[in-house]
């Protein structure tokens, strides 16, 4: 009988450890992102999300651990190298040009364009048809929801491999939620998501597993079919 090796995660940290000058963030935190799928991170105010994500697209250094992406240590690597391997990043503050137009922001997700740009820049407003109405106007003058929806758009056109999002409907409509919440269910089907998500029933709808931050510290993991939620609640609650 042949057994198959399991599939190398596209994304694994090992025993992370963060933080800023005097305070330490992050106390070791292992986390793996299959190929395919979505991981959730939960986690309240403060719990260290978004230092996680920004240590592991190279944007802090880790003081120990790991960062390897397809098994290779790419810890302390620079951002750039990141997205050179195939992964997107979503900042939780919106990542747009103030100054440029939807259509420029978007054409900048394709580095230097080229061949086939056009076909890209119509599947993101096929994606999010409020982005296409809006291909002209300066992103700077934008609602802070249509601003993240470009921030998105803009990760996904470059059809990244691995996108790292941090709480992407943050401050997003509801109307606007269902869009951005479809296009990452399509997305995920063939590439994976590691995701920050207040919203725990998004993110338990979404993700294939979850993982919940307390203090820098890993203290739940599981499939989304069978973890605990009533845990999971308990361990959000304020
Ligand atoms: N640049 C910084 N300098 C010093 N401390 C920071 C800095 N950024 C974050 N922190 C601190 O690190 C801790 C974790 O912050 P982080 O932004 O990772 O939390 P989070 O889980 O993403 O929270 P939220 O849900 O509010 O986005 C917090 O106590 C925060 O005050
Ligand atoms: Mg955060």
């Amino acid at each position: 009988m042949s057994e198959r090796a399991p599939a190398t995660p596209i994304l694994e940290t090992q025993g992370l450890v963060a933080g800023y000058a005097a305070s330490r963030v992050l106390f070791g935190v292992d986390l793996q992102v299959p190929s395919v799928g979505t991981v959730a991170v939960l986690g309240r105010n403060g719990a260290g999300k978004t230092t996680l994500l920004r240590t592991i697209m190279g944007f802090m250094r880790p003081s120990d651990g790991r960062v390897l992406v397809d098994g290779v240590d790419v810890t302390g690597k620079p951002a750039a190298h990141l997205v050179k391997l195939g992964v997107g990043y979503v900042p939780q503050e919106q990542g747009v040009f103030a100054g440029l137009t939807v259509r420029e922001n978007l054409q900048l997700g394709l580095g230097a364009g080229g061949r086939g740009s056009k076909a890209r820049i119509e599947e993101a407003f096929e994606l999010f048809p409020k982005l296409a109405a809006r291909a002209g106007q300066q992103a700077g003058t934008m609602s802070g929801g249509e601003r993240k929806m470009l921030s998105i758009a803009r990760a996904m056109l470059a059809h990244p491999r691995l996108l790292v999002m941090d709480e992407p409907t943050e401050g997003v409509w509801i109307g606007v939620v269902d869009e951005i919440l479809d296009a990452m269910r399509t997305f995920a089907t063939g590439a994976a998501i590691l995701l920050v998500e207040q919203h725990f029933e998004f993110a338990l709808g979404l993700a294939d597993s979850v993982l919940v931050l307390d203090r820098g510290t890993v203290v739940m993991r599981g499939d989304t079919a069978t973890i605990d939620r009533a845990a999971i609640a308990k361990r959000l609650a304020p």
